[in-house]
Order: structure tokens, then sequence, then C-alpha cells
């Protein structure tokens, strides 16, 4: 909430993008709480998303349904406040166009500087749809593309190192005993000979935060 606050005071806008899976579900649900949504100007905030899966937005599995169910439909945000990664239509359709809603929307030259990313880990080191072994993390023109994920047989569509490499803030979220030993490599390990994507993403000129629980915190020395 401190970075969208400073955001807010110091540029008059904010742009925020959302990380999808399940870890995040508790804390949206958190901010959009009796206790904590009057802390939160929504109406005046941008909601993006990091990454999508490759499904309609009702989907079960799709990170925009996460989100509005347990935080965005609970709150003030005008729809036109949300931008959705459109997971419905063919997977470099729905890249290229949001790549397009990015550059139109967030300021910043020559990429878009959001004001916060929130991310998760996967246990094999992937944030965003930035898997390990994928196109997309070689990827340092377009800030958005469309990646074909072998181990999960599908597409994703996801924001690409560039985009998350010039945010004002990238906070990481990690919870429970399964995320203790990625953890644990991706902070501890060296990055130099072959990074893991979380390891790759380190902002140039803004803040890098991670949210743990002692859980997922257990194997930090
Ligand atoms: C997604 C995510 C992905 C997620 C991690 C952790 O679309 O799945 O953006 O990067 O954050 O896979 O997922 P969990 O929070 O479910 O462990």
């Amino acid at each position: 909430m401190r970075l969208t606050t400073d955001a807010l005071l110091t540029r008059g806008r904010c742009a925020v993008a959302l990380s999808g899976g399940s870890t995040p579900r508790s804390v949206y649900q958190l901010l959009a709480a009796p206790a904590f949504r009057g802390r939160v100007r929504w109406s005046d905030i941008q909601f993006f998303w990091g990454d999508e899966r490759h499904v309609p937005p009702d989907h079960r599995d799709s990170n925009y349904r996460m989100a509005v169910e347990a935080m965005l439909s609970n709150v003030p945000v005008p729809p036109a406040n949300v931008h959705r990664m459109r997971g419905e239509v063919p997977a470099e359709l729905g890249a290229r166009e949001y790549d397009g809603v990015i550059r139109e929307c967030v300021e910043g030259m020559p990429v878009p500087r959001f004001d916060v990313i929130h991310l998760g880990l996967g246990t094999d080191g992937h944030t965003a749809s930035l898997f390990p072994g994928t196109a997309a993390i070689e990827e340092q023109e377009r800030v958005c593309v469309a990646n074909w994920v072998t181990t999960l047989n599908a597409y994703r569509i996801t924001m690409t190192l560039p985009i998350l490499n010039a945010a004002r803030a990238v906070v990481f979220i990690a919870a429970g005993a399964g995320k203790s030993t990625i953890v644990q490599r991706v902070l501890r390990e060296s990055a130099e000979l072959s990074p893991l994507p979380a390891q790759r993403v380190r902002p140039s000129d803004g803040e890098l935060w991670w949210m743990l629980d002692q859980a997922a915190a257990g194997e930090l020395t």
C-alpha cells in the first residue's frame, strides 16, 4: 500500500500488475476486507496482470477471475481501470494486444514503468509465465508475449523481463513450506551460470521486495 500511496502522491497516477496462481488470493482478500479497503485509493489505480493462462475469463484457472473474485469485485475500482489480458483469443493475438494496452496506458519510454508489479514464484523458479527454458525469458523488445510452456503443454501470455525490470517496485509473494527450497535457491544461489527466471528479475532503478511467510522462509540462513 505504501508503494501505491507514494506513486499517487508523487505522480498522481499508479499502475499495478497483479500476479496469478493461488498464493495472492488471500492477500487480495485481505486488501479488499473492510479493515484495509478504506486505505487504498482504488479509483486512482490502474490494474493489469503480469500473466494469464490461455483460458476464458470465467475459467477456474483464470488469473483475472481469481483477482476479481478475491478483490476487484469488492472494491470501488472503475471497470475502465481494469485491464484484462484476453486469454480467450489466440495467444499471440492476446499478447500483441496487451503489449499495446501497456504501452498506451502506462507511462515510460522506451519501456513503460509500472509502480508495483506483484509476482509469484513457482517451485521450478518461474515467475509470471517465464518458465525455465522457454522462449519468453530471452525476449528483450516486447513487453508482453505468448509463451509456449512445454511442461504445461499450454500457451501462456506473460510480461517479459524488460518490463519487470523497469518497474519502480517488484514484490514477490511466496508462502508455504513447499516454496522454502526454491526461495532459498533464488535468494542464496549464484545467478551467474544459469539463473532461474525469478533470479533475473532485478529492477534496474526500482525496489525488490520479498513477502514470505515463515514456512516459505524456512530454509533461509
Ligand atoms: C500463474 C502465475 C505464476 C504463479 C506461480 C506460483 O499464472 O500461475 O503467475 O507465476 O505466481 O506459479 O503459483 P502459486 O501461488 O499457485 O504457488
